[in-house]
């Protein structure tokens, strides 16, 4: 299974946003948390700024949305140039319906659950998804403590996925760093998301390698 990297951009410097993506080139994805002060008790960026870095960048842009009404605002995020569009289990009205608006767009879906939340309720519509997004953290900030107490639910999840033979995605994301990238790529996770890990090294380059190592290992 290859491992790709995704460094959010929540940890780079907001004034510097496209040297900041330069930094980045060797990752595999760009990963944007749009939050809403509502489904998380933070606020970061909306629809001009995800345009805008759709524009400067060369890489796929994958949009974690921590909003409320995914369903009324996942449509607007894919029609700006991302790549996949993550929405949570907590705030979706109707997953399937939106992931399938999504696919219509040309936009992959993504499906995302909280610490909390189980991965087994997803089993039935786990088809209609191209990536599970497993929070390692409770959403809505940079930097905290990587919960080692998910990776049951994210090995529960590979096996599920591989049981059936699908070519579902997943991805981990909080506390990522060279230290537990080799513990979630071996739960089964395959897109590893890391903001302060790779944003908060002098070589933004190197970390992004340090962690593919770790996960390759
Ligand atoms: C948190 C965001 C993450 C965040 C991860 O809610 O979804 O993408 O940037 O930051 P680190 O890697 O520092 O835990
Ligand atoms: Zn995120």
């Amino acid at each position: 299974m290859s491992i790709q990297i995704a460094p959010s951009i929540l940890s780079a410097d907001f004034a510097n946003l496209e040297r900041d993506l330069k930094a980045i080139a060797s990752a595999d994805m760009v990963h944007v948390d749009v939050m809403d002060h509502h489904f998380v008790p933070n606020l970061t960026l909306g629809e001009p700024v995800v345009e805008r870095i759709c524009q400067v960048t060369d890489l796929p842009v994958d949009v974690h949305l921590m909003i409320e009404d995914p369903d009324r605002w996942a449509p607007e995020f894919a029609k700006l140039g991302a790549a996949s569009v993550t929405f949570h289990m907590g705030a979706a009205h109707a997953p399937v319906r939106l992931a399938r608006q999504l696919h219509d767009m040309g936009v992959k879906a993504c499906f995302a659950v909280r610490p909390a939340e189980p991965v087994e309720p997803i089993f039935d519509i786990l088809d209609e998804f191209d990536m599970i997004l497993v929070m390692t953290v409770e959403p809505g900030f940079g930097g905290q403590k990587f919960l080692a107490n998910q990776m049951a639910k994210t090995r529960r999840l590979r096996d599920e996925i591989s049981r059936r033979g699908l070519d579902t995605h997943i991805q981990v994301d909080g506390g990522v760093s060279p230290s537990t990238a080799a513990t979630v790529a071996q739960a089964g996770a395959d897109v590893l998301v890391a903001g302060s890990a790779v944003y908060g090294a002098a070589d933004r380059a190197a970390a992004i390698e340090a962690i593919r190592e770790k996960a390759t290992a």
